[in-house]
């Protein structure tokens, strides 16, 4: 190693990189044993990892021990079959090389000139997705680092497209099931949180139409000016996708733009349970989808579409005299100019490999399962005394309460709470809560296609056991 290049010898790179190899095998074929992995506390981290910044530098061999043995084990699983909480991160293997390689060559993928190769890849997945979900030939998008900043990107597309950036008085629509990324992504943008009306959703989470068209005409009789409605597909708390149809319907008569959160579910397309469920979303002006949720992949790979593509580049579009070598042919992409970053890794290259690798139609069967898993979820719930089920299974997700009879409401509340952190505190299985109409209800997210029916089973076995022990009479 010669440590003032920062440069390792052939031998020294392959034994480094065999180890790292090895370790995500491992991880990829034993990962079920390995446990779901672990959220210690800040003063037990800061005991395994605080000191100061090194001076002379270490063993990599050591380093790497210590991320095996204090790093990797303190985090948590989202890939784990097991784990059903937030949106979990179930990646596969070929994403992860391409991450690798993304990383080991360093492709700069902001620029035609650094990264044509990358920019054509990205060009071609982008239309694949916007073709999935029935877009125009004139859409076009980029990937992200996550919904969020997908959000932030398509609202800004949509801001300089309708009011040319001009933010005073207009108003924003969404359900109240909205995720937040929505709400920061328009305070970014300079509306301020009066500026975004979050309507109230109808008895399935879905924003209502009606609601809809009253809230507008309410502003526009007040003199405000409505630019933009944010429709779901597939909230975060219930898998919920909002009228799209009548949504579209109302944004067209009334001029706005339609942006479309589906950055859990609109990946669902890919398969036709999905694509049943989604109608509509051909109707977007905009749409995110996150592609390190349901279609697979690592961290990080959001992705943002837009039915004109132009849109991203007008809003987007700035010159820099360094960056005068960099503006190339008019059909050479620079994908900088489309949205926030200029700097971009290869993020295109996992999710083109991935379905290269297993083909569209084997990928929308792992999908499928995700839907499969939380309906089957739903009937264990159903046949089992003590469950309520709240919202049914949709999108793969699938919420529900213990319900003992004849307990107020406070005690059922906390009941249900308490299950939570007891079934995580066990760690065969991991889920979270959230919160429908006031009250905390378990979610489950069985998106993993490597979930099988045994890892179901212990879940219920598991939480029986808990509502056993919490209410035996229940
Ligand atoms: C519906 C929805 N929108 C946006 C986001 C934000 O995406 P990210 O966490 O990738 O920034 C999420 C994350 O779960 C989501 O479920």
């Amino acid at each position: 190693m010669d440590r003032d290049r920062l440069e390792f010898s052939r031998e020294e790179m392959r034994s480094l990189g065999y180890r790292v190899v090895d370790l995500l095998v491992d991880h990829f074929a034993d990962g079920e044993e390995e446990g779901l992995g672990a959220s210690p506390s800040r003063a037990n981290l800061e005991a395994r990892l605080r000191e100061s910044l090194p001076e002379e530098g270490n063993d990599p061999h050591a380093v790497l021990d210590q991320v095996e043995a204090d790093v990797l084990p303190n985090t948590m699983r989202v890939d784990h079959p097991r784990f059903f909480g937030f949106v979990p991160g179930p990646n596969n293997f070929i994403g992860v090389l391409a991450d690798a390689l993304a990383a080991g060559f360093n492709v700069f993928s902001g620029t035609w000139i650094s990264g044509a190769a990358a920019a054509q890849v990205e060009l071609v997945v982008i239309d694949w997705l916007c073709e999935l979900c029935g877009l125009p030939d004139t859409a076009g998008g980029l990937f992200t680092s996550g919904g969020s900043m997908a959000n932030v990107t398509a609202l800004a597309a949509a801001r300089h497209a309708v009011l040319d950036d001009e933010v005073t008085n207009a108003v924003a629509y969404c359900s109240n099931q909205t995720h937040t990324s929505v709400d920061r992504a328009l305070r970014l943008l300079g509306f301020g949180a009066h500026q975004l009306r979050r309507l109230p959703s109808d008895d399935r989470f879905r924003l209502d139409p009606e609601a809809l068209r009253d809230a507008i005409a309410l502003d526009r009789n007040d003199g405000r000016r409505p630019f933009c409605v944010i429709a779901n597909a597939g909230t975060t708390n219930t898998g919920a996708v909002d009228p799209l149809p009548k949504v579209a319907d109302i944004a067209e008569a009334e001029g706005l733009w339609l942006h479309v959160d589906g950055a859990y579910g609109a990946a669902a397309v890919v398969c036709e349970r999905g694509r049943a469920a989604l109608g509509g979303l051909d109707r977007a002006d905009s749409l995110t989808m996150d592609p390190h949720k349901w279609l697979f992949q690592p961290f990080e790979i959001g992705g943002v579409l837009v039915r004109d593509e132009r849109h991203l580049r007008r809003a987007f579009r700035l010159e820099a005299e360094y960056l005068a070598d960099a503006v190339g042919a008019e059909d050479e992409a620079n994908f900088s100019a489309y949205g926030i970053q200029l700097t971009r890794s290869f993020r295109a290259l996992k999710l083109w490999m991935t379905l290269k690798v297993f083909g569209r139609k084997h990928v929308a069967a792992a999908v499928h399962r995700g839907f499969e898993r939380a309906e089957q979820a739903e009937q264990f719930l159903r046949n089992r005394p003590g469950w309520a089920v709240v919202t049914s299974a949709q999108m793969g997700i699938v919420t529900f309460r213990c319900e003992p009879e004849d307990w107020t409401d406070d005690r059922v509340d906390a009941l249900n709470r308490h299950l939570v952190s007891a079934i995580n505190e066990e760690g065969e299985v991991f889920l979270t809560k959230t919160t429908l109409d006031g009250r905390p209800v378990l979610r489950l997210c069985p998106i993993n296609p490597r979930t099988t029916d045994e890892d179901l089973r212990t879940t219920f076995a598991r939480l029986d056991a808990l509502r056993r022990d919490h209410c035996p009479s229940a």
